[in-house]
């Protein structure tokens, strides 16, 4: 393991940003990556099975601590941070596998967003459920139990769950896997409406389809060493 480097505030301007992170599970899988990404930008990441993209997010979100390296949202270091406490500065996340809470309906899933995920207490906390189910258009299955719901609708559940906690950014973990073309374009149209209000958005894919259909950002990678594949991602 390399000595920590020292933490260099990012640019004026920086929705969040990763120095030098790395991480290994016995081998390797993160090697010193950085990536800087401004505010109101839509960045696509694209790279094979097993390069390490949901273990990149996880680090940025703080659901996997990084071996070495910093992580910045704004111009705080959250590197330390708990994930609950990114979340609550505005750091969003939709998981590869929905992840509904089993036995809960639709809204009580968007509630646990807003309750626990923000700052937002009581009615204002209802409030941002209730919008962020409208946003996705999940607002009509609301009370439907979340486990009944269709794959692209549980992925507009992972969506409404993350914007209950008023991000400004998002990352988003193949959010379009398993979804057929007209179903992935709609899924598309919604990402571009968020992009429009005003949130980032980071979006790691294995297949270039997608992405490409938004015709969506590439990261500008320092360095080539700063890819997860070692190489400049396309
Ligand atoms: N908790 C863990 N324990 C051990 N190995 C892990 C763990 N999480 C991930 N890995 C390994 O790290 C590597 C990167 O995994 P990761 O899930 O980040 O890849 P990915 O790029 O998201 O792949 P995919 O496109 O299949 O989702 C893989 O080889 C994976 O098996
Ligand atoms: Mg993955």
């Amino acid at each position: 393991m390399t000595a920590p480097a020292a933490a260099r505030e990012p640019a004026v301007g920086t929705a969040f940003a990763v120095q030098g992170v790395a991480m290994s599970f016995g081998a390797t899988v993160v090697r010193d990556v950085s990536l800087r990404v401004t505010e109101g930008e839509a960045i696509g990441i694209v790279g094979p099975n097993g390069v390490g993209k949901s273990t990149l997010l996880d680090i940025i979100t703080g659901e996997k601590q990084a071996k070495a390296g910093n992580v910045w949202l704004k111009d705080q270091e959250i590197t330390e941070l708990p994930a609950r406490r990114r979340c609550a500065l505005g750091l969003g996340r939709s998981h590869q596998i929905p992840r509904p809470f089993g036995g809960l309906t639709a809204l009580e899933n968007a509630l646990v967003g807003a309750f626990r995920g923000s700052d937002l207490k009581g009615a204002d906390a209802t409030d941002a459920a209730v919008l962020a189910l409208e946003r996705v258009g999940l607002v009509d299955k609301a009370n439907l139990n979340a486990e009944d719901l269709g794959l692209l609708d549980r992925k507009r559940l992972e969506l409404a769950r993350a914007l209950a906690t008023n991000p400004t950014v998002l990352l988003l973990d193949e959010i379009a896997g398993g979804l057929t073309d007209p179903k992935s374009a709609s899924l598309v149209t919604l990402l571009k409406e968020l992009h429009g209000s005003g949130v980032t958005i980071l979006w790691v894919e294995h297949v270039l389809r997608a992405p490409c259909s938004w015709s969506i950002g590439s990261p500008r990678w320092p360095s080539a060493r700063s890819s997860p594949t070692g190489r400049p991602a396309r």
